[in-house]
């Protein structure tokens, strides 16, 4: 596999700057050569810079930083549907709205391909409002309803190729605001909360998405939100939520995904190392993002149980 990495030090998606620092951690926490030890060869695109772009758009007037949110989606978005030709992008974060570009992007070339495209939403937060439901303003909470193809986004890119709603799937939920909420129950995406995962273990939804993308021949974008681990394990996000995943859930999580031979493209986002301790939040990412791409003990099948 040629893994491409795409620095988007996108820190517009929210107030509390911090973000734009996420790639560079994730390269000095060693992703690339952590990859390269895997066998996959390795292409650093270096940083992406946003486009300019001075739109007055109709945008409520609470929305944070517009413009700058917009110019990195145009950038992010061309340069996801040109990586996704020579290999496997991993867009390095920055904060969730960097998804703005890169979910559109991925999409738009999976259509060209004739491939169904699927989403994998790793997150406490649902990320569904749209910029007139949201009340706090931050458009890094606006990423999978942008990708479905929501109206409201009003100066953004149009949206070519958006994703059928029953073709994502949250896994993680602990934090849903009252308006997303409504819209969410009204959608067809898959939703599982934490309080199902308690139940039914991280495993078996998983398993059934995955075995749903299979079937479908479909091509699978992971978007990994920090929070979607418990905050003990990873301190440097600006929105921790109690009651996490796992370290142990979210490596079994990567590790089934890169069982399934699905993923086509990885967002690694809401890293804020300015948040963190000694740079382990940045380990705990990149070990993540390892295992996803084949790190394991021993080559499968292991040995049965006696
Ligand atoms: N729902 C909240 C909001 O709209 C939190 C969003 C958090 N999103 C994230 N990508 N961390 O502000
Ligand atoms: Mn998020
Ligand atoms: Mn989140
Ligand atoms: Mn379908």
């Amino acid at each position: 596999e040629t893994c491409i990495l795409i620095g988007a030090p996108v820190d517009s998606g929210k107030a509390r700057p911090g973000c734009l620092m996420g790639p560079d951690a994730y390269r000095v926490a060693g992703l690339g050569a952590a990859l390269a030890d895997l066998g996959h060869s390795v292409c650093d695109l270096g940083n992406l810079s946003p486009e300019p772009c001075d739109t007055q758009t109709d945008l409520p007037a609470h929305i944070h930083a517009p413009s700058q949110t917009i110019g990195w989606t145009q950038a992010i978005a061309k340069t996801a549907e040109s990586a996704m030709r020579d290999g496997l992008p991993i867009f390095l974060g920055g904060d969730h709205s960097l998804s703005l570009g890169s979910v559109p992007g991925v999409a738009a070339h999976s259509a060209k391909i004739g491939k169904p495209q699927f989403v994998l939403w790793l997150d406490a937060h649902s990320d569904f409002h749209t910029p007139h439901s949201t009340s706090s303003g931050n458009l890094h909470g606006t990423p999978l309803a942008y990708a479905t193809g929501a109206d409201g986004f009003c100066g953004f890119p149009q949206v070519c190729a958006p994703i059928p709603e029953d073709h994502i799937c949250i896994l993680g939920l602990r934090s849903v605001d009252p308006a997303e909420r409504d819209r969410l129950q009204n959608s067809r995406i898959v939703t599982h909360d934490m309080r199902q995962i308690d139940e039914t273990g991280i495993a078996k939804p998983l398993a059934g998405f995955l075995d749903r993308v299979a079937k479908a021949g479909g091509a699978l974008h992971v978007s990994l939100d920090v929070d979607f681990l418990d905050p003990v394990i990873a301190p440097a996000v600006g929105t921790t939520v109690p009651g996490g995943a796992t370290l142990r859930e979210a490596h079994l999580v990567m590790e089934m995904i890169c069982d399934s031979g699905l993923m086509t493209s990885l967002d690694l986002v809401e890293l804020n190392p300015f948040l963190d301790e000694r740079g382990r939040t940045a380990q705990v990412m990149v070990d993540l993002a390892a295992s996803a791409l084949g790190r394991r003990v021993f080559d499968r099948p292991t040995q049965a149980f006696a």
